[in-house]
């Protein structure tokens, strides 16, 4: 039997990850001028913190988790339980009253695997702790639409506000009501659905169904003063930043944490999988999971394999910088071998990316070896020159060869001059 990675499992092979560090990285300085810092969390919880967070009926708890039953552990199919479990058992509300925390890494969810839908896919997820301000709310879209900008990407940003659980009632009897008087019309999952978590059906993708909410009530003609105050200022803050966004009334969120703002960063270009980046506020959770009385939280994470595909897709990132040797040594014959391999050592020691072949291959085939790594420099010592010291080094731009002595020092200098003098360059070069 021929061993493969797991439906929905991925390898990122060397190539493609250059890009996903590109996204990385670009996330990584974003996040920082925000003043976030970085937080690392397990990859394993107990189930119950996903079943008292997510929520009982959501899609992802009732059939999506990893889960060992026997231990009662789950792999975490988001980070902000994780995140807030974290939180509030090292009490981080005490060191500073407003926490702004990162974390990027592996979720799993059981879902079926398409494209940009995977069952081990990566998040990198933001979250606010213990500011109701909507500003925050504001800064943290902006945030993620500057992100989505440094790459390069064109995504849009709807917006709702989900109400409180003061609002939410009211908004709850009533859209019973309208979907009672629709009840054959709706999938079975929406029959089902009306009767656990009502909300959830205004979200389904069934044409059918979204046919029959098009004249649903909408929970922003029930938000309470409180909230509805809270979404205006919200919408202020983010024509202060200039952020551009749509109301989407309809907008529903597939965990039931959330509370006033949600918002989705959404692409017409992945298909079904139109989502690359979704949040909102949570100001009922850290006190639910046993935190800090009233303590609100906001945050969104983005999807790594859909940012990476949509660059892809728009050929964007062509000219991020790929690691390649500065040098590659060329040792024929037993000696130059051994001493070429302490030269190597060498010159990494003395910050060099040098890349040598270890298998005594004929010149030919290591020349073609080290045309192929990309290297500026190749630096070929067969035994004859080895006794005098010296070694052949060419530029494989120019092509310009000359006589040099096997000097880790001497040579580590002249690998590192700009290429157009005919000497080296310190950079890698471009794919
Ligand atoms: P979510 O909407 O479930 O929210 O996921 C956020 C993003 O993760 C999605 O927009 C999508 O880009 C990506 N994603 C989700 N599932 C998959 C999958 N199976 N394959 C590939 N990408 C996927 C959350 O997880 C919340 N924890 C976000 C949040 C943070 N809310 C507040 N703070």
């Amino acid at each position: 039997m021929k061993l493969k990675a797991l439906n929905g499992f991925k390898d990122i092979l060397p190539g493609e990850v250059e890009l996903w560090q590109h996204v990385e990285t670009t996330a990584r300085g974003v996040f920082t001028r925000f003043d976030f810092s970085e937080i690392r969390l397990p990859v394993l919880e107990s189930t119950e913190l996903f079943a008292r967070s997510i929520g009982e009926t959501t899609d992802i708890v009732e059939k999506e988790m990893y889960t060992f039953v026997d231990k009662k552990i789950t792999m975490r199919p988001e980070a902000t339980a994780s995140l807030l479990r974290a939180y509030i058992e090292h009490g981080l509300y005490v060191q500073r009253p407003v926490q702004r925390l990162f974390t990027i890494g592996p979720m799993f969810r059981h879902e079926r695997p398409q494209k940009g839908r995977l069952r081990q896919f990566h998040q990198m997820d933001v979250e606010v702790l213990g500011s109701h301000s909507p500003m925050v709310d504001a800064e943290l879209m902006a945030m993620g639409s500057m992100l989505l900008q440094e790459l390069g990407l064109t995504v849009s940003l709807e917006i709702n506000s989900l109400g409180c659980p003061q609002c939410r009632p009211g908004f709850r009897t009533e859209l019973l009501n309208f979907l009672a008087e629709r009840m054959e019309h709706l999938c079975d999952d929406c029959k089902r659905r009306s009767a656990t978590n009502p909300l959830r059906v205004l979200d389904c993708k069934n044409s059918g169904c979204r046919h029959q909410v098009l004249t649903a009530p909408s929970i922003l003609d029930h938000l309470c003063s409180d909230c509805a105050d809270h979404f205006a200022a919200v919408r202020e803050g983010m024509e202060r930043l200039q952020v551009p966004y749509t109301l989407n009334r309809f907008m529903v969120r597939g965990l039931d944490y959330y509370t006033r703002t949600t918002f989705e960063f959404i692409t017409t270009d992945l298909g079904a999988q139109a989502a690359v980046g979704a949040g909102g506020r949570y100001d009922g959770l850290i006190e639910q999971l046993g935190g800090p009385k009233d303590t609100p939280g906001i945050g969104f994470a983005m999807g790594m394999e859909r940012l990476v595909l949509l660059l892809q897709q728009k050929q964007e990132g062509q000219d991020i910088e790929v690691y390649t040797p500065q040098l590659f040594i060329i040792a024929l014959g037993q000696e130059a071998m051994q001493a070429c391999h302490l030269l190597a050592h060498a010159l990494r020691s003395r910050g060099l990316r040098v890349a040598m072949d270890l298998e005594g291959r004929s010149l030919k085939s290591q020349m073609k070896q080290a045309d192929k790594s990309g290297a500026n420099w190749v630096l070929i010592v067969g035994d004859n020159e080895l006794r005098d010291g010296q070694g052949v080094l060419r530029n494989m731009q120019t092509q310009d060869q000359r006589q040099v002595a096997l000097e880790a020092e001497a040579l580590a200098g002249m690998v590192r001059l700009p290429m157009q003098s005919g000497i080296a360059d310190d950079r890698s070069i471009d794919r």
